[in-house]
C-alpha cells in the first residue's frame, strides 16, 4: 500500500490493522493487562511542554550524534522487535536497509525471523546492534555473541525486563503462535523455533543477575547496554557491573502494566548516572517533539518501536523509510522552532518547569 500520503506516525497504525490478521496485529500492538503503561508511555510526552528560544540564527541545522564513537545521522535507533517477517516477507532485512539508507541504526532482536548473518549481509557494517535475550545455555549464548561480533554488529543490548512474559491478554485469546513457516532463527541449534514455543521461549534465562552483565562483558569486546531499567539504583548497578549504557524502557508497556512511563523514569536515571554511561530511552515516541523532550531530559538517543512495524506491514522497506523520514523531518522542525542548531543545543532549559537563575541567562 502506498504510504506517501501519510502525514505522521500515528496514521500508520489503523491502516496496518486493516492489512494484518487480527492475531498478528494484536501481537504487535498489545500491552500487558489493562494497557495502562502502553497508553501512558505516549500520553506522558503530551504532558511535557517546551520553552522555545527565539532569534537563535539556526537556519543551518544538524541532527548528527555519535554513540560509542559510532556516527549516526540522528539520535534515533530502531528498537529491537521480534518476528518482523509476520509483517512483511522481507522482514528484518527491509528494516535494516531502510535504517542504513538513512545512516540510522537498527537493533536486531534475538527473536528475529532472519538469522543475524542474513541481516548482516543485507546492510553495511556500522548500522546494526544486537539485542540479546540471554539463553539459559551459556555456551550457546557465548557462541551467538561471538557470531554477532564476527559479522560486524557494534554493540550488545541485554534486555533484562522479560524474565517472564507479561500477560498480553489478546495473545492468550488468539492462541498466538509464530505462523508457519516462520521461525526464530537465532536460537541454539537444537531449539524448537516455531509456533507457541518460540513465543514462550523457555530457553531464555528467567533468573537474571547483575553478574550476568559482568559475564557478558567478559566474553565480548563490544559495548554492552542494559535495556529495561526504570530506576536510578538499577542504573548504578548496571554500570557497577560493567555496562556501557542503559536503555530506560518498560518494553513498550508489554511487560509490567502500570510500570512508570519511560520518559518519567528518565530524570532519576540521568541524575544517578551522570556522564558515566550512555542513556537511551524508548516507549511512546511518535513525534519529533517527543524526541526533543527525551533529549532535553538527558537521553543521548531514543528507540522507535511499533511505528516501524506498521510501516513495514504497509509497504516493506519503503514504508519503514517513510516512517523514519517523517520522524526525521519532525525532529528537524522541532529543532528549528526551538532555536537549536544541533543536538548539543537541546538542553534542559527547553522544557517547562525549568527555573532559570537570573545571572545564568543574562537578563
Ligand atoms: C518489542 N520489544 C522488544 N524488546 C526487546 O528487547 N526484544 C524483543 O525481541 C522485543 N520484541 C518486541 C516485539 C514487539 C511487537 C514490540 C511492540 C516490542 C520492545 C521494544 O524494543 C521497545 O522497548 C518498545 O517497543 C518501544 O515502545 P514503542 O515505540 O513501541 O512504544
Amino acid at each position: 500500500m502506498d504510504t506517501s500520503h501519510l502525514l505522521n506516525l500515528r496514521e500508520f497504525e489503523p491502516l496496518a490493522r486493516g492489512k494484518l490478521s487480527q492475531m498478528i496485529f494484536d501481537y504487535y500492538a498489545s500491552g500487558a493487562n489493562d494497557d495502562v503503561t502502553l497508553r501512558e508511555n505516549e500520553a506522558a510526552y503530551q504532558r511535557i511542554f517546551m520553552r522555545p528560544r527565539m532569534m537563535a540564527g539556526n537556519a543551518a541545522r544538524s541532527m548528527n550524534v555519535s554513540i560509542f564513537g559510532q556516527p549516526m545521522n540522528a539520535p534515533i535507533l530502531i528498537a529491537p522487535m521480534a518476528y518482523m517477517k509476520m509483517a512483511h516477507p522481507d522482514g528484518e532485512a527491509a528494516v535494516a536497509r531502510a535504517a542504513a539508507a538513512r545512516s540510522l541504526n537498527m537493533i536486531v532482536s534475538t527473536s528475529a525471523t532472519m538469522s543475524v548473518d542474513e541481516i548482516a549481509a543485507a546492510v553495511p557494517e556500522g548500522s546494526r546492534w544486537f539485542q540479546l535475550y540471554l539463553y539459559k545455555d551459556r555456551a550457546a549464548a557465548r557462541d551467538l555473541v561471538g557470531l554477532v561480533g564476527a559479522v560486524g554488529y557494534q554493540a550488545i543490548v541485554l534486555t533484562v525486563d522479560r524474565t517472564y512474559l507479561g500477560r498480553r491478554e489478546p495473545d492468550i485469546r488468539n492462541n498466538f503462535g509464530l505462523p508457519p513457516p516462520l521461525e526464530v532463527k537465532n536460537l541454539p541449534p537444537d531449539a524448537t523455533r516455531d509456533g507457541l514455543a518460540a513465543y514462550v521461549s523457555p530457553l531464555f534465562e528467567d533468573n537474571l543477575r547483575w553478574s550476568d552483565v559482568e559475564w557478558l562483558k567478559s566474553i565480548t569486546s563490544l559495548p554492552v547496554l542494559v535495556k529495561g531499567v526504570l530506576r536510578g539504583d538499577d542504573a548504578r548497578l548496571a554500570i557497577a557491573h560493567g555496562a556501557d549504557g542503559v536503555i530506560v524502557s518498560n518494553h513498550g508497556g508489554r511487560q509490567l502494566d502500570t510500570a512508570i512511563p519511560a520518559i518519567d523514569a528518565l530524570p532519576e536515571i540521568v541524575q544517578a548516572v551522570g556522564d558515566e554511561a550512555e542513556i537511551l530511552v524508548d516507549g511512546g515516541i511518535r513525534r519529533g517533539t517527543d524526541v526533543m523532550k527525551a533529549l532535553a531530559r538527558g537521553a543521548k538517543a531514543v528507540l522507535l518501536g511499533r511505528p516501524v512495524l506498521w510501516g513495514l506491514a504497509l509497504e516493506g522497506e519503503v514504508g519503514v523509510g517513510r516512517v523514519l523520514d517523517l520522524l526525521l523531518q519532525e525532529l528537524d522542525l522541532a529543532l528549528a522552532l526551538n532555536g537549536c542548531r544541533s543536538i548539543e543545543d537541546v538542553t534542559p532549559d527547553l522544557l517547562a518547569g525549568y527555573m532559570p537563575v537570573r545571572e545564568s541567562i543574562g537578563y
